[in-house]
């Protein structure tokens, strides 16, 4: 059984996907042992309350600087002691400690297709304003490994969304976590579970 931290920030959607395809069983394997926000009060709590999840907030406004705060985030998840950490709409820097702590156990949902409209500066709603901006006609979500650049690490799985005419960002960022995000995130986690993802040469590789 893999105990898993998903660690968030805001609405909690991407949670809500895990916790509910471990419950009918597409996510096979995993267990879900805690939830991390760096805010307080935001709907991931509601999300993990309601599911009976332990949940944490480390905000870094409780911190006198920002070591204090990496440290007190990286101590809080060992605590739980995953052998997977999610990062699922979690707009904090992952500190070098916590990624050499957790190297190629740690996996982020982006919302655009890597390497396109990543990067710093590229979080939540910017990415799709920056996808508008361009007046791109595809986009989508990538779920990969963390390493220590920012959208950098192995690619595990991506899926390509429409742009429709007269989108508003809000609009495009509900599309691309409806169609890809809420489905490659656990599909990722799934297979990170069952053993089946594997990097060679800093590409994943994905066995049935
Ligand atoms: C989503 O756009 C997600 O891609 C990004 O954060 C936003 C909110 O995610 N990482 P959630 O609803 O908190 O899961």
């Amino acid at each position: 059984m893999l105990d898993i931290v998903v660690c968030v920030s805001g609405g909690g959607t991407n949670l809500q996907a895990i916790i509910d395809k471990i419950a009918n069983g597409q996510i096979k394997n995993a267990r879900i042992v805690g939830v991390i926000s760096n805010n307080y009060g935001v709907k991931s709590l509601e999300r993990a309350k309601n599911a009976q999840i332990e949940a944490k907030v480390v905000s870094p406004k409780d911190f006198d600087d920002r070591e204090a705060f990496n440290e007190a985030l990286l101590s809080t998840v060992k605590a739980f002691n995953p052998g997977l950490v999610v990062l699922a709409g979690f707009l904090v820097n992952i500190p070098a400690a916590f990624v050499k702590e957790y190297s190629g156990r740690i996996i982020n949902i982006h919302p655009s297709l890597i390497p396109s409209f990543c990067g710093k500066g590229f979080y939540g709603l910017k990415v799709h304003e920056a996808v508008l901006q361009r007046g791109v006609k595809v986009t989508g979500a990538t779920a990969h490994f963390v390493d220590d650049g920012t959208d950098t690490g192995p690619i595990i799985f991506q899926k390509a969304v429409y742009v429709e005419q007269g989108d508003t960002p809000q609009a495009l960022q509900l599309r691309v976590m409806e169609q890809a995000e809420w489905e490659i995130l656990p599909k990722a986690i799934d297979c990170f579970a069952n053993g089946k993802l594997k990097i060679v040469d800093g590409r994943v590789i994905v066995s049935e």
